[in-house]
């Protein structure tokens, strides 16, 4: 007999034949003549109960080893149920022990854990309810993601992991060498010699498959990447992670009003998607995690994001009378505190701001006819700050290259990047969403650590 997966079991009707299941049990209830145990497949939130009648064979050998953790093969008939919470119960006929799991060591007793005492077993806290949760429901959301660009006629780009940009300019690069660490070769100047190094050049771990993408954005026409992006930054908050998964949609002969949309119909068709798809694990969350997950998502649907330019959004936060930790004045990279401030105090709904100072962005976005601005866009929500960075890029070739000096980028290894400026140039435009953050929106959760399967951090592998 095949065995049936406990989220189609609970969709079932009592039933004469017979149903096999596997999993691991949760808890156990035993009374004189017969026991119940609880098992969970991870095909969904509910367990399973089962009940075993002590005349089942071999009810003295295995009732002992049906400990929390252990994994199970059961067979028997689905019932009606007598107890409360469950429609159905599983009267078993066979049960086998596949594995033992020894109570005495294992980690996960039924009992409350904290997500940092989970963190130190990151191998064995999918099996919590909350990470299982987490974990069908980025499932959810990543299946959501394909389906909205391919439904937009995007094309799926693998950009590459190991390069010689730095697209974000800012020095946030692991370092991939095979070079000795113990006896580095130099230069006759004194420098590291890369050219006896793997590629024969520096080069890194990306920062954000952008530049890459916006090659094929200007052949294709609409690209998207969904990857892994690493920063070494040593940034120790519950929004940063070193290792992380990006999504960055590439649009040819899109300008930044395209691309604004674009950002508000992605963000609203994926929230409704795993809406719609996991209603047992978002349940959950609002009840367990944050109380105000789903009608803070529900503001996400129901809302047009507010449009404000950086200035005016200054101009907010001046009139504020909040005591910030970094002071507001014009040209300031906005910190977490000012975002939340403008999302969750000033607007109550996202919000798309655009046109920041160019010195606080990065090289490629388009410079404005003021000098000043860069054709940015950021999208802000409560409780997070930003999630999604994006903007124009700059086409003009004189630009580009003065703004690559500024950043200190060597114009070298941005040639083929500037190719794309010198053979049929075309306006473009895209933006990165972190999909961690997205998750921590989502879920409610609080901790970027806690939803991503192993969390690679400063100072935490
Ligand atoms: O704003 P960022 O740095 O933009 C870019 O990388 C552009 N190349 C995107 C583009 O235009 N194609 O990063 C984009 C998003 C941020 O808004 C944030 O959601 C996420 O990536 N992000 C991080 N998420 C987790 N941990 C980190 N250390 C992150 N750094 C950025
Ligand atoms: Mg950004």
């Amino acid at each position: 007999m095949n065995a049936s997966r406990i989220h189609d079991i609970l969709k079932l009707e009592p039933q004469e034949q017979g149903i096999r299941l596997n999993g691991w049990v949760r808890t156990k209830r035993e009374s004189k003549s017969f026991c119940f145990v609880e098992v969970n497949d991870g095909s969904c939130m509910k367990n399973l109960q089962v009940i075993i009648d002590a005349s089942v064979d071999g009810y003295t050998d295995f009732i002992g080893r049906l400990a929390t953790g252990a994994s199970v093969a059961i067979e028997g008939k689905l019932v009606p149920s007598q107890g409360k919470g469950q429609k159905s119960e599983v009267q078993a006929s066979m049960v086998e022990v596949v594995g033992d799991c020894p109570g005495d060591d294992y980690p996960l007793q039924k009992k409350h854990h904290s997500f940092e005492f989970l963190r130190t077993i990151p191998h064995l806290r999918p099996r919590t309810n909350t990470f299982g949760a987490v974990t069908r429901v980025r499932n959810a959301l990543s299946f959501a993601v394909h389906r909205f660009f391919q439904e937009q006629g995007f094309v799926l780009v693998h950009t590459p992991i190991i390069t010689t940009s730095d697209c974000e300019g800012a020095g946030q690069m692991f370092q991939v060498t095979t070079l000795p660490l113990d006896e580095i070769p130099k230069t006759p100047e004194g420098g590291v010699d890369y050219s006896r190094d793997f590629f024969l050049k520096r080069t890194g771990l990306t920062v954000s498959g952008q530049l890459e993408g916006e090659a094929y954005a200007c052949a294709l026409g609409r690209i998207y990447t969904f990857g892994p992006t690493f920063r070494a930054e040593h940034s120790n908050t519950v929004r940063h992670l070193s290792e992380f998964y990006m999504i960055e949609p590439e649009a040819a002969f899109f300008d930044i009003n395209d691309d604004m949309d674009l950002a508000e119909a992605f963000l609203k068709y994926v929230i409704r998607f795993v809406l719609d798809r996991c209603p047992e694990d978002m349940d959950f969350f609002n009840e367990r995690i944050d109380k105000t997950v789903l009608s803070t998502l529900d503001t996400i649907l129901s809302n047009r994001f507010v449009r404000m330019t950086y200035t005016e959004a200054i101009k907010e936060l001046e009139k504020a009378k909040a005591d910030f930790e970094f002071p507001v004045k014009w040209g300031i990279d906005l910190q977490a505190e000012h975002e939340k401030y403008l999302t969750e105090e000033v607007l109550r709904k996202p919000v798309i701001l655009t046109d920041y100072p160019r010195e606080i962005k990065a090289f490629y976005m388009k410079l404005n006819d003021d000098g000043k601005t860069v054709r940015a866009m950021d999208v802000l929500v409560g409780r997070l700050g930003e999630i999604i960075g994006g903007s124009e890029r700059e086409t003009n070739p004189d630009k580009l290259t003065a703004r690559m000096a500024e950043a200190g980028l060597n114009e070298e290894n941005y040639k083929w990047y500037l190719d794309l400026r010198r053979f049929g140039s075309a306006p473009h435009s895209g933006f990165g969403l972190g999909f961690e953050r997205l998750l921590l929106y989502i879920t409610g959760m609080k901790n970027i650590r806690d939803v991503i399967p192993f969390h690679r951090s400063y100072q935490e592998a």
